[in-house]
């Protein structure tokens, strides 16, 4: 899949080029529509109508089309050669079946994949459960925010109390951690050395956002727990730097207020004496 992204971005980067001026006026995503307009998948389905055209429009304000996942990266194909596109020959797959899809799309979201088969969700497979597609679409799939959880989606197969438990969990620990990254940012502007806490704040926000797909109630209230005590910590340090910076103010306004008044005993001195 790299070598074919990378291939991708190549072929993005030189349509970027000689669309330079143009690249000036359009918008990134109209820009990036445009530069890829020439895989045959998409000159071909962007022409056809209903259910074969719906997957090229809806793919293009996605994710993956923002990070050059294209139609053949998900579906296989030769993405050249339109005389034998879909050939299983060129390694085309068709659409997956509900039962494939948690492993059609787990070839790139391993990690992902992993905690869902594991989870109850991924155990009721093909058995009244939701696949990938229920919660995030197919081809519109945009960027993963806990707003996916909500009465609407989550209320179509049981009820939302467990679900709203986890949200809750989910939603304090996600404010804290954008608490501390403003702080963290105010502090970087300054230029104070924030390496380690951005570290720190980076590796708990990743670990933390693997924790839905196992669905747990019990794992994700007690990993909350946890996770706002290693942020906690985080804030202490912040809290440090913010009473040196206080400290350094004073004494920086002192140091300001000392020069002021020597200058002017200084003025006055020269005056007394002209
Ligand atoms: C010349 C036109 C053309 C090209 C090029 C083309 N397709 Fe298709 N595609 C079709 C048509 C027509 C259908 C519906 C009939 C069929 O399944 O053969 C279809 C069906 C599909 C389906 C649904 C198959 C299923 O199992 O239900 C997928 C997925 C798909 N195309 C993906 C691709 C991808 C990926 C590429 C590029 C590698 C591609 N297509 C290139 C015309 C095209
Ligand atoms: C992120 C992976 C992914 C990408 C990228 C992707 N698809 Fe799909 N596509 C799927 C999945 C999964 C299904 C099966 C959907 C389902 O069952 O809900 C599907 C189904 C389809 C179908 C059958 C539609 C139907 O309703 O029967 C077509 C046609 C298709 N895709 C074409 C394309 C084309 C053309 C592109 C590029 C513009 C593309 N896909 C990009 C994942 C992808
Ligand atoms: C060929 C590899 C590939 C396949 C197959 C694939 N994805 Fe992705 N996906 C990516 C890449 C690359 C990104 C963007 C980088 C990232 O956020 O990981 C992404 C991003 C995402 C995101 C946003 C992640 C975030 O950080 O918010 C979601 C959700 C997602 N994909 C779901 C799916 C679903 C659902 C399927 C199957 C229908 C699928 N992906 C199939 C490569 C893939
Ligand atoms: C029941 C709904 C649901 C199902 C099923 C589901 N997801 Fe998610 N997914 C979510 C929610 C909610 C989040 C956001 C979690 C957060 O931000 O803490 C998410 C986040 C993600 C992310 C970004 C976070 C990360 O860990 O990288 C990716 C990628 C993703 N899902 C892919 C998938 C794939 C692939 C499958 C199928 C194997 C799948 N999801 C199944 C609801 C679901
Ligand atoms: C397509 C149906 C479907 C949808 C949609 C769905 N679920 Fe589920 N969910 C199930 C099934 C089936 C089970 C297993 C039986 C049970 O515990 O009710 C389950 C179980 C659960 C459990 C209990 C897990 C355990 O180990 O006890 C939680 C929590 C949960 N779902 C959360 C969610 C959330 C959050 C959403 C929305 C993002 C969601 N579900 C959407 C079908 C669904």
């Amino acid at each position: 899949m790299n070598n074919k992204a990378g291939l991708h971005m190549n072929k993005w980067l030189s349509s970027l080029l000689a669309t330079a001026t143009l690249a000036l006026l359009l918008p990134a995503t109209a820009l990036h529509a445009q530069g890829v307009a020439e895989i045959v998948c998409i000159q071909c389905h962007g022409n056809l109508p209903g259910k074969l055209g719906e997957p090229v429009r809806d793919w293009r304000r996605s994710i993956h089309a923002e990070n050059a996942v294209y139609c053949n990266d998900c579906h296989g194909g030769d993405p050249k050669d339109a005389a034998n596109a879909m050939s299983p020959a060129r390694g085309f797959l068709g659409a997956p079946k509900e039962a494939a899809i948690p492993a059609f799309c787990g070839r790139c979201h391993v990690g992902v994949k992993k905690d869902y088969l594991q989870s109850a969700h991924g155990k009721a497979l093909a058995k009244g459960g939701p696949t990938c597609v229920t919660c995030h679409g197919n081809h519109a799939v945009i960027k993963a925010t806990i707003d996916l959880i909500n009465e609407t989606s989550c209320s179509r197969c049981h009820s939302y109390e467990r679900a709203a438990r986890m949200k809750q969990a989910l939603q304090e620990t996600e404010a804290l951690i954008g608490t501390i990254s403003g702080k963290i940012e105010l502090f970087k502007g300054e230029g104070v050395d924030t390496d380690l806490l951005e570290k720190g704040l980076f590796s708990a926000r990743n670990r933390y956002h693997t924790l839905f797909h196992d669905v747990d109630v019990a794992r994700v209230t007690r990993e909350s727990a946890q996770t706002r005590s290693e942020l906690a910590k985080i804030m202490v340090s912040l809290t440090k730097l913010e009473v040196e910076r206080t400290k350094r103010k004073i004494i920086g306004g002192v140091a300001v207020g000392g020069a002021l008044l020597a200058a002017l005993l200084f003025y006055l001195l020269r005056r007394t004496f002209d």
